[in-house]
């Protein structure tokens, strides 16, 4: 077998986003465009030699080609050895997990998260430490700085790996061991929860379901769902991981899983709906006729998660997205616990978690997770979900609305502008940056401003700083609107717009959240002139 050394050229925007670099399929497949993004992380970590490193991704089309690519590039670049999922398959916290467990110098995980996949969408690679979470600022810097100078990389020629026989081979120098991509996982979540609990639960008729989207989930659902929880055959649906995800957006949110969201509705609902994303990260929870807004899991959990055994002893601290509603807050105040607001994207808990300052976080966008991996969780979510109904004996829908009578509500939607115009996306932004100032006193839609800034973070463990995170106005009453561009967008840009109120009248608890919202929905059109920058009068997307 010999290493090739292949002479290339940058390519343009190899910069990695809010969570890796994400670009269309065909991009990725372009000769020498993977290859020159690999040889970039190598040089970001200070070169590949001598590292053990996991791989594995949601099992996306070209996930098995680039897999190849990357074991040939490692063994080329001298590393020690890769620990490959089965079937190049790994979730995103099972990935986290492995890299933790082994104590590996990192991960490289192939996914473009919710994003569709198949040869006309999307593709994605991303780089975790050996924390096990996302490469930090500091990291992709570096990795970006690599692929705008890159000359060459260096290749392995060889033929290919078997991914699907579990045990190791070597490919030139380089160990490679193929993994059971669920097992390690499965156990972890054991360990966390009060499995037999919910088990009894199950088997006194309590139903549940959980729609895997054709994505990665499917098999570790089976098994801690099905095998080790005892819910009927058949509870988890979609289980099977395609390359294209049966052709849809592997996205839990009402609109994605729409087939989760009929049966959470019909007559003879089950007692608990689920679903996750492509990678495993992502969660959504639906009881009988009720969605769960992520915002309000995040708090429902932080304020309930003594009842599993991980937590028993306290969950210290909780850190949520700076768009994130700020019920999680609440919790924290009420509770005596720490309380931390960063930017979004999960790379900035990580430091958080590893300082043993907070042991629950979360996303707005249907992401939660704690201290057991440095990546949000789907499964995890899920699976405590079951254990705190379990033990405390409630069903989904008392326990939100016994968590809002105990803490008020933070009514709260996204809308999101997609495939604008980049210019004209920045252009808004700027523009309302400018005006921020001028905002505090005026009074919009029936609304008085109280403050308006924009957001920036100075990480309180080792104190390194992110401007310029998105624009925030708070109105009186306890609204609030927050503004930011979308970092994981393949084509044009994405306009987020965060919306939010407050109300501690119960009679308010079962309001429509977009009808609730509407001043403020009013507000945030005014005060950001969307219509004026984009032409757009409504999102395509409410959240
Ligand atoms: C989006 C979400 C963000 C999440 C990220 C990765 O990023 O908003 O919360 O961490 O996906 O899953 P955005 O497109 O907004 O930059
Ligand atoms: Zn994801």
């Amino acid at each position: 077998m010999d290493i090739v050394d292949v002479e290339t050229t940058p390519f343009e925007g190899q910069k990695p986003g809010t969570s890796g670099l994400r670009k269309k399929t065909r991009t990725f497949m372009e000769p020498r465009y993977l290859e020159n993004f690999v040889a970039s992380i190598w040089s970001g970590i200070g070169g590949v030699a001598g590292k053990t490193l996991v791989l594995g991704g949601d099992g996306r089309y070209f996930s098995d080609r680039a897999a190849q690519v990357i074991l040939r590039m490692a063994a080329a670049g001298g590393a020690r050895k890769v620990i490959v999922g089965q079937g190049a398959l790994l979730s995103t916290p099972a990935a986290s997990h492995l890299i933790r467990k082994r104590g590996t110098d990192g991960g490289i995980i192939l996914s473009a998260s919710h994003n569709p996949g198949g040869p006309e969408e999307d593709f994605g690679v991303k780089f975790n430490t050996a924390n096990g979470g996302p490469a930090p600022e500091e990291v992709t810097g570096r990795i970006h700085e690599a692929t705008r100078t890159i000359e060459g990389y260096r290749i392995l020629e060889a033929q290919d790996v078997d991914l699907e026989r579990i045990g190791t081979t070597s490919l030139g120098e380089m160990e490679v061991e193929v993994v059971d991509p669920v097992a390690d996982y499965a156990d972890l979540m054991e360990s966390l929860f009060d499995f037999a609990a919910i088990r009894e639960m199950i088997a006194g008729g309590f139903r549940l379901t959980f729609d895997a989207m054709h994505a990665v989930t499917g098999p570790y659902a089976r098994e801690l769902l099905e095998t080790r929880l005892g819910a009927a055959e058949g509870s988890v649906r979609n289980a099977v991981p395609q390359p294209d995800f049966g052709g849809g957006h592997p996205d839990p949110n009402p609109i994605w899983a729409r087939e989760l969201m009929e049966a959470m509705h019909a007559e003879d609902a089950p007692d608990f709906g689920a679903a996750s994303d492509g990678d495993g990260d992502r969660n959504m929870i639906v009881g009988p006729g009720m969605y769960v807004a992520p915002s309000d899991s995040l708090a429902i959990l932080a304020a309930n998660a003594e009842l599993a055994p991980a937590y028993r002893d306290g969950v210290r601290g909780v850190a949520r997205s700076m768009p994130t509603s700020r019920a999680a807050d609440r919790v924290a105040e009420k509770n005596g616990l720490a309380a931390y607001e960063t930017p979004t994207g999960w790379k900035f808990f990580g430091n958080l978690l590893d300082d043993g300052r907070v042991r629950i976080c979360g996303e707005e966008s249907a992401g939660t997770g704690a201290d057991h991996v440095r990546e949000k969780d789907g499964l995890w979510a899920v699976l405590l979900w079951l254990n705190v109904l379990a033990a405390s004996g409630k069903g989904v829908v008392e326990l939100v609305h016994d968590h809002w009578r105990e803490y008020g509500r933070d009514i709260y939607s996204r809308h999101d502008f997609e495939g604008i115009e980049t210019a004209k996306a920045e252009a808004l932004i700027d523009d309302l940056r400018g005006r921020l100032a001028d905002l505090p006193g005026r009074e919009v839609a029936g609304r008085r401003i109280e403050a308006a800034d924009e957001f920036s973070y100075t990480d309180p463990v080792d104190g390194s700083t992110a401007a310029a995170q998105g624009l925030r106005i708070y109105l009186e009453g306890g609204g609030r609107i927050v503004l930011r561009l979308s970092g994981t967008g393949t084509t044009g840009a994405t306009l987020r717009v965060y919306l939010e109120d407050r109300t501690e009248d119960p009679d308010r608890f079962g309001v429509d959240t977009q009808e609730a919202l509407g001043e403020v929905i009013a507000a945030a059109h005014e005060i950001a002139r969307i219509e004026h920058h984009t032409g757009r009068t409504e999102p395509d997307v409410r959240a």
